[in-house]
């Protein structure tokens, strides 16, 4: 581990010094490269692979296998970011199947925190992953791999009831040993008062702008995603084009990085986004 490895120590400090955590989700080694260059502090090696590098319909199908060689892929490349491995659907279905699992995501896939969505009935796991020495980030409001259940992507927690349900299972999961949280979305109001209220740092994903920091999907941030991308989220690339278009900034490739000095630049963008705040806007907030 060098200085300047981003750890859960470093990412609690930003948040006490009040300075935004950028974090984007990664699948591979060249991307690593890429993100880490552009000032990304937090690498997700999220399930989300399971549609946007795979096709799927949603996450559902993601296997740990896969999340293993994912993470292995993304972890050979970085050098300093902190890298968070999502538990595919099921595997943390009892605390025994999840420490196998983290053990798979840290020992082969070299992972430094696991991801686990879902409240209150992951809090003993949560305790126990942490107990044996696994780093948790928790992830609240949207569940992904519930889609089947909740019928739909849809904002959480917008009834009184439903952000107090999120709110307590926060703090429970806080109490657990979790070192991070993941709002996606969910109110503005609600991510702005758990993130004053929790002491770990909360990133947002469709949470508006009073996170601790933001995450997004690489695809989307590149304009992968085939369809309509996610109102929360934001082409920065196609936005670093249109500025270049209107001749206020140039888009040089000649340095001899070609498509990636575009792609980097638009990562670089994200990021002093997220760092001053400009990102997400009110447009890509939901209410
Ligand atoms: O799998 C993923 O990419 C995620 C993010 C959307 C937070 O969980």
């Amino acid at each position: 581990m060098s200085a300047r490895t981003i750890t859960t120590t470093s990412l609690l400090a930003l948040k006490q010094r009040g300075e935004r955590i950028a974090c984007l989700t990664c699948y591979d080694a060249a991307f690593a490269r890429v993100l880490e260059r552009s000032g990304v502090e937090v690498l997700l090696v999220g399930d989300s692979l399971g549609m946007v590098i795979q096709g799927q319909p949603t996450t559902v199908p993601v296997t740990l296998d896969q999340m293993v060689y994912h993470s292995r892929c993304v972890t050979r490349a970085a050098e300093r970011s902190l890298v968070i491995a999502d538990m595919p659907f099921m595997s943390y279905a009892t605390p025994e199947r999840a420490v196998a699992a983290a053990a798979r995501l840290m020992g082969e896939g070299g992972a430094a925190m696991v991801k686990l969505e879902g409240g209150e009935p992951l809090v003993e796991t949560v305790a126990r992953l942490t107990a044996f020495g696994a780093p948790v980030c928790a992830h609240l409001g949207l569940l992904p791999q519930s889609v089947h259940q909740l019928g739909g992507y849809r904002v959480q927690g917008r009834e009184a009831a439903e952000a107090e349900r999120i709110e307590t299972e926060a703090l429970a999961l806080q109490d657990a040993g979790a070192s991070l949280l993941i709002l996606e979305c969910v109110p503005s109001a609600l991510a702005a008062a758990l993130a004053q209220r929790l002491r770990i740092p909360v990133i947002g994903i469709g949470a508006g702008n009073r996170c601790d920091g933001q995450v997004l999907v690489l695809h989307d941030v590149l304009g992968l995603t085939p369809g309509a991308a996610p109102r929360f989220s934001k082409n920065f690339l196609a936005e670093l084009a249109s500025v270049a278009v209107a001749g206020s900034a140039s888009v040089d490739a000649s340095d001899g990085s070609g498509v990636a000095f575009g792609i980097e630049a638009a990562i670089k963008g994200y990021v002093e986004a997220v760092k001053s705040g400009a990102f997400p806007a009110r447009e890509h907030t939901l209410a």
